[in-house]
């Protein structure tokens, strides 16, 4: 299938590594041009010519974090006028409610719910003004099966969801669409760095824990991030103007519920 995005100008924050950095590719490979994000130079120049060497699309490289001002407006000013926008950055460390501070829910609801939101505003009216636009926001399942160590994340990014639906129906009228991607579990760095999270609480190796996980699954595995880019890719395209403000699980089936 034909994406129809060829030519087209995508902003990616957290695109260095694991899922963002797939649906970058994904975009590239799709002949989308992309202008990437991510606080660690080394690591994001890396994945820079990686993707430009795979697919010869222009790949631009910004240092700089998503969640302050600074960082949003060297991205911006990258790329002023994105047809595509991938909202995503680092999740919530595990913990228990009692232990965070007001200072550490203001941390958590500006990475995970107040940038995405400011992205939005920064970059939508120009994709009104020019008739496309496909903005995804990395979330987590975390909005429909709370989990009980990352309250954090189940608190803030249902924040993030909530808004994203009501702006999702004022925007696609003139085809710019906005949805949500939630993850279950994926083979990436962060899915390690959960893991070694969970060794001092549940007194398991990481191999165990990391084990029990994708046996839990009922795909028995962990989704690989090339499937959560293509998805991605999908919902980027010509073809996805009329899909909207949805909650999209990529999880392999873990979430139990019918609906
Ligand atoms: N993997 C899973 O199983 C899973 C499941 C549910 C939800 N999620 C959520 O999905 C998101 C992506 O996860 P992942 O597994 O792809 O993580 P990852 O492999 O750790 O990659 C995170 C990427 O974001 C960048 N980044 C992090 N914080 C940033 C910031 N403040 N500003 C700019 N870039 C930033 C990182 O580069 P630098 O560190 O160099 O900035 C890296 O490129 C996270 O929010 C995670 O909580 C993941």
């Amino acid at each position: 299938m034909d994406l129809g995005i060829r030519g087209r100008q995508a902003l990616l924050s957290g695109a260095s590594r694991g899922l963002g950095k797939a649906c970058a590719l994904a975009l590239a490979q799709e002949g989308v041009d992309v202008t990437i994000v991510a606080r660690t130079r080394e690591t994001l120049e890396k994945t820079a010519a990686e993707i430009a060497a795979a697919t010869g699309v222009k790949v631009t490289t910004v240092v700089g974090d998503i969640t302050t001002t600074e960082g949003r407006s060297a991205a911006v000013a990258a790329c002023p006028a994105p047809d595509i926008l991938l909202n995503n950055a680092d999740g919530p460390k595990p913990g228990d409610f009692r232990d965070w501070s007001r200072d550490d829910w203001i941390a958590a609801l500006d990475a995970m719910m107040l940038a995405p939101i400011e992205m939005m505003r920064l970059t939508v009216d120009g994709m009104l003004s020019r008739g496309f636009g496909r903005i995804i926001n990395i979330v987590s399942r975390s909005v429909k099966i709370p989990q009980h160590e990352l309250g954090l994340s189940n608190g803030a990014r249902s924040g993030l969801v909530g808004f994203a639906g009501g702006l999702a129906r004022q925007t696609v009228g003139r085809n710019v669409t906005i949805n949500n991607l939630l993850p279950g579990i994926f083979d990436s760095d962060a899915q390690r760095e959960h893991i070694r999270g969970m060794l001092e609480a549940t007194g398991k190796s990481f191999d165990e824990i990391w084990r029990e996980r994708a046996a839990a699954n009922p795909a028995r595995r962990y989704g690989r991030p090339a499937e959560l880019g293509a998805y991605c890719a999908f919902l980027c395209s010509e073809h996805a103007g009329f899909i909207t403000g949805q909650n999209l699980l990529v999880d392999g089936g873990s979430y139990p519920g019918t609906y």
